[in-house]
């Protein structure tokens, strides 16, 4: 598998608009990038673009144009690829659900051959790809909107096949649910190949991190991350009553 596909980039904040920032590791298929913020009261139009790099003059090829336009009496969305700086075949999108001021979520999966859009949990386009995906390493927010977050989401990477959004739903700073112990069912249980990613911030002096799996035919996982001598080291035990920890070989990422 190509690490690259693991790789963790951190969510982004209120950025200022105009904006545009790398995409670590590129676009690709099974990446995910959910937007959350609101048409501007006076909108015109606003897009976001999928860009094969940032620079402006000559201006970079962009693969994916998504461009909501608000002016007429019909809200719709253009699509379109810019290839050498000259615009190919539009492809306009009626019914766009979003007003002028309306708060939103948008969600692009990118499969391997096109792109799916949703907005506030209802899919809304699919556009396929002009150019390569694997060309795309910027992502460019233009126009009249403003930006609370853009979270940089992976489908699991060990499923072959994906093709329909996962449950996805964007990390909210600051909520009071997420402070420790924190416990939190698996409605659809776990199956092998999925994963799990914890992400936080370690407290200014750490002493041991757990986190545990439970299920009702008791098979219980707990891991263990202490934080010994300035080193870091992790166990696991798994069974009914815990039994001895092993110490982990495999690699596990540390973001200091
Ligand atoms: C042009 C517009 C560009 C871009 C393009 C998409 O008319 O000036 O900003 O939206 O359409 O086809």
């Amino acid at each position: 598998m190509d690490p690259m596909s693991l790789l963790l980039q951190p969510p982004v904040f209120y950025p200022v608009v105009p904006y545009a920032c790398t995409i670590f590791g590129g676009l690709q298929y099974g990446r995910m990038i959910l937007i959350q913020g609101r048409v501007t009261s006076d909108a015109v139009r606003f897009q976001i673009d999928f860009q094969c790099g940032c620079s402006t003059r000559p201006r970079s090829d962009i693969a994916i144009h998504f461009n909501p336009r608000f002016s007429s009496s019909d809200a719709h969305v253009i699509c379109n690829t810019l290839c050498r700086d000259k615009w190919l075949d539009e492809q306009k999108f009626s019914g766009f659900p979003l007003r002028r001021g309306n708060s939103f979520v948008l969600l692009f999966l990118f499969l391997a051959d096109k792109v799916k859009v949703s907005i506030s949990g209802q899919h809304f386009l699919d556009f396929s790809y002009r150019l390569p995906l694997r060309d795309v390493d910027t992502l460019g927010i233009y126009g009249d909107v403003s930006v609370k977050e853009v979270s940089f989401l992976s489908t699991n990477p060990y499923h072959a096949e994906m093709t329909e959004y996962p449950l996805c739903q964007p990390l909210k700073p600051g909520n009071s649910d997420l402070t420790l112990p924190l416990s939190r069912p698996l409605p659809m249980g776990l199956s092998e190949g999925q994963m799990i990613l914890v992400r936080g911030l370690v407290t200014e002096n750490p002493e041991e991190i757990t986190f545990s799996l439970k299920s009702k035919n008791n098979t219980p996982f707990k891991l263990t991350a202490s934080f010994k001598d300035n080193s870091l080291c992790y166990d696991y035990s798994m069974g009914q009553s815990w039994g001895e920890p092993q110490k982990i070989h495999t690699p596990f990422f540390v973001f200091p």
